[in-house]
């Protein structure tokens, strides 16, 4: 295996990352400091040193976060809580977030340390449809639907969203909802929205632009007080996971998303 890979594969760093700390002289192999991040060592009985600690390979590793409202998503910040700090325990150097979700979204993240998944899941061309909850402020008519469904402006200078599915599970005026509790306690609203109309939902988009979801609602005239992605693919967010838990992806999970996107 290349000395880049087996660093990369062990959470030192991104391929990038590494390439540099071996042309720095970082690395040792064997206990002779190598300079060619190409170079190809035996990974089960080489001895690789970084800043001269011994380096254990752990492969390739997939996660499955359920982010909480209230972090990051980001290495790290002098402020905010990130979403690494949920994996204090774990070495995650050379793992990264797979696309963002923003402070106050809840959900479904994965982080990795393989470059070519995070590719293949971002990778606009490829399509992969994420899919969130939502509850905003408004309500959503037939019209309003299909502008989502069919693609809609939500920038300036910004070309129409590509086609996206919207499925309205409550709507109503807010105090007059059944599960007003549940929707209270999750979109925060104050009693000053209580004879606002309000719609809930699932928005199923293929694209990741900044705020996407919030902007598309907005651009019907909705307000998202609450969202959460559900699922990335066909992959859906392990509700037996509390918000700021994690679990390795299985073994079928990570092919399945390989093979969703091929
Ligand atoms: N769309 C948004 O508006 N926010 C997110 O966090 C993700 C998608």
């Amino acid at each position: 295996m290349r000395l880049d890979k087996f660093l990369a594969e062990s959470s030192i760093g991104r391929r990038k990352e590494v390439r540099i700390y071996i042309k720095e002289g970082k690395v040792k192999v064997n206990g002779q400091a190598v300079t060619e991040p190409a170079v190809e060592i035996e990974e089960n009985s080489d001895v690789i040193e970084y800043l001269g600690k011994v380096v254990e390979y752990t492969g390739k590793v997939y996660y499955m976060f359920n982010k909480p409202a209230g972090c990051i998503t980001a290495r790290e910040d002098a402020v905010h809580k990130t979403v690494f700090d949920f994996f204090a325990d774990l070495k995650m150097k050379g793992v990264f977030h797979v696309g963002r979700l923003d402070k106050d979204t809840e959900g479904l993240l994965l982080l990795t340390n393989d470059g070519a998944f995070e590719h293949k899941l971002m990778y606009p061309e490829k399509h992969v449809e994420k899919t969130y909850f939502f509850w905003a402020l408004g309500s959503l008519s037939e019209e309003d639907k299909k502008q989502l469904e069919q693609g809609i402006y939500i920038g300036k200078d910004e070309m129409p969203t590509k086609p996206a599915k919207i499925q309205v599970e409550n709507c109503g005026i807010y105090k007059d909802l059944k599960d007003e509790t549940a929707a209270k306690e999750l979109c925060k609203i104050d009693l000053n929205h209580y004879n606002q109309p309000v719609v809930s939902g699932y928005l199923t988009i293929s694209e990741g632009r900044k705020h996407q979801v919030k902007r598309m609602l907005k651009a019907v005239g909705c307000y998202v007080v609450y969202l959460k992605r559900v699922s990335v693919g066909e992959l859906l967010l392990d509700e037996s996971l509390e918000k700021g838990q994690y679990r390795p992806l299985t073994e079928v999970e990570i092919l399945n998303l390989l093979g969703q996107c091929e």
